[in-house]
């Protein structure tokens, strides 16, 4: 008997060799190489309406046609709409990753549910779990009532050809691609042969027809399943769900748009009857701040179009143990360490013997460089023992040199900060000369030792 080709196929990247090694030479994650067998060349690898592709000629187009912009599917949570770019595109195909447990099942079902109309049903297939569980759900988030068509399965050829049967549904949302399997290929389910030609054949019925697909992928850290990062890169879409475990909080994040802007944010909170939009999350992150406490600051920061005020956390105290300890939890550690560095050689500010601590209040992740202005007011007041005045806010980015570099949508962080009772607005120079005629109470600084000056001023008052 002939012997079958093996193959070792990652399943981070998808990359194929033919050793086995402990780390992918792709993508340098250790430990995803898993052993296979190769297709052989006389099967098809793909599914029989795939290969009927080869028979047609590719149309060519002009640039200019007269396409029309493709109808969106509008749900009533305001935020997630922003976040997609207006609505669901129709005949699009969108990944809703994130860890398991974050609440991606619950979302789906809600919009799921929000989105079917009497005359076009949403289809719901999860291969995860049975149809009596996912209508116990719908009961839970007072959604039963709607035309949502269930469906247990985690074939893709029946889900295909059950389809088919009916007329074109508005979405269909498949939960999860780590769950799917095809007949037409010779591998196990999870693998990533199957997760990438499962999902494949999804994406090209999103782009056959007016339905929109959505993918749920679970990110695991561990590599033996296939993650969802292969597929990526064949949808239009990726919303990221992120979040502490322990927090009540969850981030909708859209990572890819084709449609629409990448930056946008959705923040939700998980209850007793499902997820709630928070529309004025600024409010929320800062209500349980502890207003006299040294080391808290308040950051104006920006997520995509919208402002948002967060409360930075820092705790610096002498080490214990000859090594200093850096922790951080919702920020950069590098960026952390640069301007430890910057506040030492520009401030003469020594942390070399202490433990640094930082954390952004709520579990949320701060990536704006901007935020460089507020850790570093919250460091200097943690490492003083001063609290900072309770009614500063705090943007600016801090180069290498010291100086404070201007910040973005300065206008919308200033009024974010007023509308909620915030009366003094430490900005860099910047910033201050276009905003300091519409509003007297910014207060601009050029470089890290003004800041500190800043904070001696006023060390005389209690309040830095
Ligand atoms: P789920 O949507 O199943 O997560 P995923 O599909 O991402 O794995 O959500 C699971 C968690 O959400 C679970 O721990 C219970 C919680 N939950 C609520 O707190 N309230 C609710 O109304 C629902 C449906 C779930
Ligand atoms: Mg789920």
């Amino acid at each position: 008997m002939k012997n079958k080709r093996r193959e070792f196929v990652c399943q981070n990247c998808g990359s194929v060799t033919t050793r086995w090694s402990g780390r992918c030479l792709e993508c340098n994650e250790w430990n995803t190489i898993v052993e296979g067998i190769a297709p052989q060349q006389s099967q098809s690898r793909y599914h029989p309406l795939l290969s009927q592709v080869k028979t047609i000629t590719t149309e060519m187009s002009k640039l200019n046609g007269d396409e029309q912009e493709s109808s969106r599917l509008i749900t009533d949570m305001s935020d997630l709409n922003r976040v997609t770019g207006g609505g669901f595109v129709q005949g699009s195909a969108v990944l809703v990753s994130g860890p398991p447990g974050i609440g991606k099942s619950t979302l789906l079902l809600q919009i799921a549910s929000c989105l079917s109309q009497k005359d076009r049903p949403v289809v719901y297939i999860s291969g995860e779990e049975s149809i009596k569980q996912i209508q116990l759900r719908a009961k839970r988030l007072n959604v039963a009532e709607s035309n949502v068509i269930l469906a247990s399965e985690t074939n893709v050829d029946n889900i295909l050809s059950a389809l088919t049967t009916m007329p074109p549904p508005a979405m269909v949302i498949v939960d999860s691609i780590q769950t799917l399997w095809t007949r037409s290929v010779d591998a196990a389910p999870g693998t990533v042969t199957q997760v990438r030609l499962s999902s494949q054949m999804l994406i090209t019925l999103a782009k056959s027809g007016d339905t929109a697909v959505i993918l749920v992928g679970h990110v695991t850290k561990d590599g033996q399943i296939a993650g969802p990062r292969i597929i990526e890169h064949m949808v239009d879409t990726v919303l990221y769900f992120e979040g502490e475990g322990t927090d009540c909080f969850r981030i909708l994040r859209a990572l890819k748009n084709r449609f629409g802007p990448t930056n946008e944010i959705c923040i939700f909170e998980m209850l007793d009857n499902g997820l709630t939009e928070i529309t004025s999350p600024s409010e929320v992150f800062l209500n349980e701040r502890n207003r006299d406490t040294p080391g808290s600051a308040i950051f104006a920061g920006m997520e995509g179009s919208r402002p948002i005020l967060l409360e930075v956390q820092s705790l610096v105290t002498p080490t214990s143990f000859g090594l200093p300890r850096r922790a951080v939890v919702g920020w950069d550690i590098n960026r952390l360490a640069m301007i430890l560095a910057v506040m030492k050689a520009y401030c003469g500010i020594n942390t070399s013997e202490h433990d640094v601590y930082l954390n952004i209040a709520g579990g949320f992740r701060i990536s704006e460089p901007a935020a460089d202005l507020a850790i570093a007011a919250s460091l200097m007041s943690s490492i003083s023992g001063i609290a900072l005045s309770s009614n500063s806010v705090y943007f600016g980015e801090v180069g290498l040199s010291g100086a404070v570099r201007s910040a973005h949508n300065a206008a919308q962080r200033v009024s974010e900060a007023q509308r909620l009772g915030f009366s003094r607005y430490i900005i860099p120079q910047g910033n201050f000369v276009s905003l300091k005629a519409k509003n007297s109470a910014v207060e601009g600084i050029n470089t890290i030792t003004n800041l500190m000056s800043l904070i001696s001023l006023n060390q005389e008052k209690g309040f830095i």
